[in-house]
């Protein structure tokens, strides 16, 4: 009988343990999904900003130098209240999607 428990207990954690890996994959990409649904149009698929509402609007490209020294809350602050032309997107976005997407944009960073 205890060793049934035991055993129930250990699948149990493995499991826990293999649903958190998934989790924190999805987040990664989650980011990514959002920014393809409502950034990509000024900022390019790929954060370069070299789309003709980008260039007209002369975005900064997220991989450089720039944007990359800005603090996880400076660029927070960017995207839930907006800048210059940048759309404000607090109360269209969860606090949590805005952290998915300062990852993203940190994931641009580390690529170039
Ligand atoms: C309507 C076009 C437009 C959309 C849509 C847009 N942005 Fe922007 N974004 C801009 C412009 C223009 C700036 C430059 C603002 C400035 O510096 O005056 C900017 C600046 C930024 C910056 C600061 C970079 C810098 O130049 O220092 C970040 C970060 C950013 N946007 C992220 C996002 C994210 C994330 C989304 C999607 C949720 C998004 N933007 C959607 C136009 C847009």
């Amino acid at each position: 009988m205890m060793t049934m428990l035991k055993n129930d207990v250990t699948a149990a954690l493995f499991l826990m343990i293999a649903l958190a890996g998934i989790a924190s994959a999805e987040s990664g990409a989650a980011g990514k999904d959002i920014f393809t649904a409502k950034c990509a149009v000024c900022h390019g698929a790929d954060g370069s900003g070299q789309t003709s509402i980008g260039k007209n609007l002369k975005v900064r490209d997220l991989h450089s130098p720039d944007v990359q020294k800005q603090s996880d809350a400076d660029l927070k602050a960017v995207i839930s209240k907006g800048k210059g032309r940048m759309p404000a997107f607090r109360g269209k976005l969860k606090e949590e999607q805005i952290e998915q997407l300062v990852s993203f944009i940190r994931e641009l960073g580390s690529q170039k």
